[in-house]
């Protein structure tokens, strides 16, 4: 059986990964070694079969004997190990989900739903880095493929609600205190029916503004209550690094740009920051290559994939299916407030939902594992 080395599997996307290849029964399909940067010589989890013991992650001839490697571990990790294991003569598959070689001209973006047949074009021409896309860009695609496999979107604009998972497991749980200590401190004021509300207001607010370095260690200001409008680094011409993967990311994933001789479909738009747990949504604004009905709309849409679910757009459907709370946990993308913009007929409006740890992270892995199998 395929010897296949897991690093990173024991943190956030790692555990999901776990998960879904449990879900799956991928493990019935390959010889897993578990790798460890904190434990090597520990107990390999129950998935483990002939190699029960946790292999070093920096033991190159450890993992030099993995056909396949996946990793969750970082771009940290990614930026040590990966090039000594390549340098050492390594010729496996390299499965991550970090972002630090996404963009090279060796690596594919992998979300084969999308790009199927960017990913066997590349195995067919030796390529052996295949890199989980960013969640936002990853969910998106799920969501609007069909629009873009028809050749109908112009431009788009993404203006993204980016929930705390994003940044880490550490930044779920700062936002989960920072409620609290913002509940707490209006909790007596809540309690009295005849409390003034402009008081409990004032009150969350000095609270927000009282949070201490400990509590606003990860974002760095209050997300409970509020939201950041930045995500990532700040690339000195006005345009976070989110913002700018949108785009880039985009058009890899698609095979489209410069670098594959068609024009690169401009996606671009905000990165914003909310206090949402582990969903990413985002309201798009889409200029059509041309005026097509909505009901056309709707069925390319729907038709795509399995798992994008057009949501009617009305008051209801939107507010039961559109959300984080509904989504969350869940491989369904839905899409919906779909309806021409008052701009004209080939301006449309679209709202999407997605599990960053499912199709943001972890899924479009295993499923490359699977391709790889087969
Ligand atoms: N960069 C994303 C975020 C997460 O901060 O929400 C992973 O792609």
């Amino acid at each position: 059986m395929t010897l296949v080395g897991l690093v990173g599997w024991r943190g956030m996307v790692g555990s999901v990964l776990m998960q879904r290849m449990q879900e799956e029964g991928d493990f019935d399909h390959i010889e897993p070694v578990f790798f460890t940067t904190s434990n090597p010589g520990g107990a390999a989890p129950t998935m483990a079969k002939n190699e029960t013991t946790l292999k070093s992650a920096t033991d190159i001839a450890a993992l030099s004997k993995c056909e396949i490697i996946i990793s969750c571990q970082g771009g940290d990790y990614t930026g040590e190990v990966f090039p000594q294991l390549r340098a050492s003569g390594w010729n496996g598959y390299w499965i991550d989900a970090a972002s630090t070689l996404r963009m090279n001209d060796d690596a594919v973006i992998v979300l084969d739903p999308v790009n199927q047949d960017v990913i066997k074009n590349a195995m067919s021409r030796g390529v052996k880095n295949y890199i989980g896309g960013n969640c936002t860009v990853s969910c998106m695609l799920i969501g609007l493929g069909g629009l873009f496999e028809q050749g109908l979107v112009d431009w788009m604009t993404s203006m993204t609600y980016q929930a705390a998972s994003g940044g880490g497991a550490q930044h779920m749980r700062e936002l989960l205190t920072q409620f609290g200590t913002i509940n707490s401190a209006v909790k007596p004021l809540l309690d009295d029916p005849a409390s003034a509300i402009l008081e409990v207001d004032r009150t969350v607010l000095a609270t927000q503004h009282g949070l201490s370095g400990e509590e606003t260690k990860q974002f760095g200001v209050p997300l409970a209550g509020n939201l950041i409008p930045w995500i990532d680094k700040d690339l000195g011409n006005g345009q976070s690094k989110e913002e700018w993967k949108a785009g880039a990311e985009t058009n890899k994933i698609l095979g489209r740009g410069e670098g594959f001789g068609t024009r690169a479909i401009p996606v671009d738009g905000l990165c914003v920051r909310i206090g949402a747990m582990r969903c990413h949504s985002q309201a798009l604004t889409i200029k059509l290559t041309r005026d097509v009905p909505l009901d056309e709309i709707n069925d390319i849409i729907a038709s795509h994939n399995q798992w994008v679910k057009v949501v009617p757009n009305t008051r209801e459907a939107s507010m039961r299916d559109l959300s984080p709370a509904a989504v969350t946990g869940r491989l369904g993308i839905p899409v919906g407030r779909l309806r021409k913009m008052s701009m004209g007929g080939d301006y449309l409006s679209a709202f999407t939902v997605g599990d960053q740890l499912l199709w943001g992270a972890a899924e479009p892995l295993r499923r490359m594992l699977r391709i790889v199998l087969d």
